[in-house]
């Protein structure tokens, strides 16, 4: 088959729900085909078909580890199979790590660095020479506000996400002027799963139970990507702190995160 005939879609990972699943929506609803991957088939499933039933796109999923480099073959051998190609691809799947960094267990760190970073550098390395031969389409990475600044008790997963703002950045001044557009959608929380996930519970900001819902989230990431934004904050107060980051000098604003981050009971094993 000729790469001509392919027909183009959309790559979500971590599709299936939170901000990976309205990211989805706001795809479908401008037509857009999709292939949904993450790890558990029935919650897959159930979204592919309720997408597709809403927006009559077609929804394809793949159910695979993303923390396994064998996974990238398996996205590929898909696509082939269903003769697509990646128009628009959305790094979204990710984790966090709660508490002080010496006490993670040392396979977590691993996964999460291997999702969040690994995974993210492999899809976009694989799908962008093909982006910007056919001078359209683009990625859109989900980082965090996170990344703007060091977080003491969640330092590996703000650090990994430091690295996804910057590799967005660098890789989004390589493909000025290619029609190929690359962005990073940095949200503070989210009223999502991923605190729980994350095992925080007690922390300020979470207490606090502010955030924004996946969908406002979603929605302004996918009208600053197709706008060719590449550093994307989803609320106006997201958008004042991130001002006010660029002004204060870390030094100072290390004890005030690491207030906020603490968690606020003793957890077990510390
Ligand atoms: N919520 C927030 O406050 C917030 C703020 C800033 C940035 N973010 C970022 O936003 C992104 C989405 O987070 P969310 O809030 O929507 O969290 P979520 O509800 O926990 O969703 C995470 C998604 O990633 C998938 N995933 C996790 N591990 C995976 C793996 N090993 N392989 C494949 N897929 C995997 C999950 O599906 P399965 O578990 O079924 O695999 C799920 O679909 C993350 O990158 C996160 O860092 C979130």
């Amino acid at each position: 088959m000729q790469k001509t005939d392919l027909r183009p879609l959309t790559l979500i990972t971590g599709g299936a729900q939170g901000i990976g699943k309205a990211l989805a929506l706001e795809f479908a609803k401008t037509g857009h085909d999709l292939l949904l991957v993450s790890r558990n088939t029935q919650k897959l499933e159930k979204i592919a078909d309720e997408i597709s039933e809403q927006h009559g796109v077609n929804v394809l999923f793949l159910a695979c580890d993303l923390t396994l480099v064998k996974s990238i073959g398996e996205i590929e051998t898909l696509l082939h199979k269903e003769q697509y190609y990646v128009q628009n691809l959305v790094n979204n799947a990710g984790f966090g790590l709660a508490g002080p960094f010496a006490g993670h267990q040392p396979d977590e760190v691993r996964a999460m660095i291997d999702l969040n970073v690994r995974a993210l550098t492999d899809l976009s390395r694989l799908f962008l020479p093909d982006m910007l031969a056919r001078k359209s389409g683009g990625i859109l990475n989900v980082s965090s506000m996170g990344g703007l600044l060091p977080g003491p008790y969640q330092a590996a997963y703000y650090a990994s996400k430091a690295y996804v703002i910057s590799l967005t950045q660098a890789l989004s001044w390589e493909c000025l002027g290619t029609n190929v557009h690359i962005s990073t959608l940095a949200p503070g929380p989210v009223r999502t799963d991923f605190h729980a996930t994350m095992g925080a519970r007690s922390e300020l900001y979470v207490k606090s139970g502010g955030g924004i819902s996946a969908k406002k989230a979603a929605r302004m990431g996918y009208s600053g990507f197709k706008c060719g934004q590449c550093l994307i904050i989803p609320s106006f107060l997201g958008q004042i702190g991130a001002l006010a980051l660029k002004i204060l000098p870390h030094d100072l604003l290390m004890p005030i995160m690491g207030w906020f981050l603490k968690a606020r009971i003793k957890q077990h094993g510390q």
